[in-house]
């Protein structure tokens, strides 16, 4: 079986994207340094601790693993922090990210799959945010995705590396058999907090902003559920592998949703109360984020089958019930 590169694995999409692999035929060999992950989340193929930011470390992966291609999840993905914290995300982010293709182009490991975002594109009212749209982030995390992108186009023109990059929407929902799920510490996204929250483990969830210019005057996400997101990685696998050129997809459904309207469904979901505080606005944040582009579909065969709102808050709730990670 031929081996699979998968940074951040041990994370929550590369955890999921490690089953997704191993299902299709390969070994997803996860490297990760284990500061966001979580070592019980590796259960598909071997792991090795390391750090993107020791160039050794990473040569020493692709000599003993020679891996077709890479995945590359490792990341710091929080908008807040990135705000508060630019430094930190030019370094892990994009110094890690240098590394990483530098040591794949020197190992001549010439297929690398890219997790981006959609905070690449920044707020932009009244566009529709397909590949070609314009990209303006407005938060460190988005400006250091962008970079990524272009060191990419640069080995691609100077060395013929190939990249899939996503540009994902908002990722939610877990495993639906409960081998993996989101776990993060400190939690920051919507809708596990939101489940916190429902569950008593927080006393209330906090809307960030009840004053943007939407209907509800809170902030419009398009939500895409993890597994499905994961699918369309394999598919971007085989289609590098297949000998097709670069191109880059966005993963969303096109359907948007404001965070009342998520807590309505989260109620819906649960059959309980949603304690609510509202609060000022996060810095960094976009009014609204939906794609407009089908891409991944017409090209890649995408079929994403789980992606409606409550079917990803039940995935969740399932998963925030029921799993969590010691290690
Ligand atoms: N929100 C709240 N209260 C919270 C947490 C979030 O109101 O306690 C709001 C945010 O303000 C935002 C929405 O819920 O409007 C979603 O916030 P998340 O923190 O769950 O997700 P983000 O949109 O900030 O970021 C996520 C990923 C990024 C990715 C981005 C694309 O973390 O990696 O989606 O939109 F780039």
């Amino acid at each position: 079986m031929a081996n699979v590169l998968v940074t951040g694995g041990a994370g929550y999409i590369g955890s999921h994207a490690c089953k997704a692999l191993a299902a299709a035929g390969f070994t997803p060999v996860t490297f990760d340094n284990l500061i966001t992950g979580w070592r019980d989340a590796v259960k598909f193929g071997p792991f090795i601790q390391g750090d993107l930011l020791n160039r050794a470390e990473i040569d020493a992966v692709f000599a003993r693993h020679t891996p077709v291609a890479v995945m590359h999840f490792a990341a710091l993905s929080q908008v807040g922090e990135s705000m508060k914290h630019p430094g930190r995300y030019w370094r892990n982010n994009v110094q890690g990210s240098l590394n990483l293709i530098e040591a794949a182009a020197s190992a001549e490991c010439g297929n690398f799959v890219f997790s981006s975002t959609c905070a690449t594109y920044g707020d932009q009212d009244n566009v529709v945010l397909d590949e070609d749209s314009d990209q303006y982030p407005i938060n460190a995390y988005g400006s250091s995705k962008r970079a990524i992108e272009d060191i990419l186009r640069d080995f691609g023109a100077a060395c013929g590396m190939k990249s899939v990059i996503f540009r994902y929407f908002n990722v939610a929902g877990a495993d639906p058999d409960g081998d993996v799920g989101e776990f993060h510490k400190p939690e920051t996204h919507l809708i596990p907090l939101m489940l916190d929250a429902i569950d008593g483990k927080r006393d209330a969830l906090t809307i960030f902003g009840t004053d943007y210019d939407t209907p509800d005057g809170t902030c419009i996400r398009d939500y895409v559920h993890v597994c499905d997101l994961v699918d369309a990685h394999v598919l971007g696998l085989r289609w590098l592998l297949d000998g097709k050129p670069s191109r880059v997809f966005n993963l969303g459904t096109g359907s948007g949703f404001s965070v009342r309207e998520v807590i309505d469904h989260s109620r819906d979901v649960t059959n309980r109360a949603v304690p609510i505080i509202e609060g000022k606005r996060r810095p960094g944040d976009c009014t609204k984020l939906v794609s407009g582009s089908t891409r991944a579909v017409a090209e890649l065969g995408w079929a994403p089958s789980r992606s409606t709102l409550p079917q990803m808050i039940s995935d969740a709730w399932r998963w925030h019930q029921t799993g969590h990670y010691n290690t």
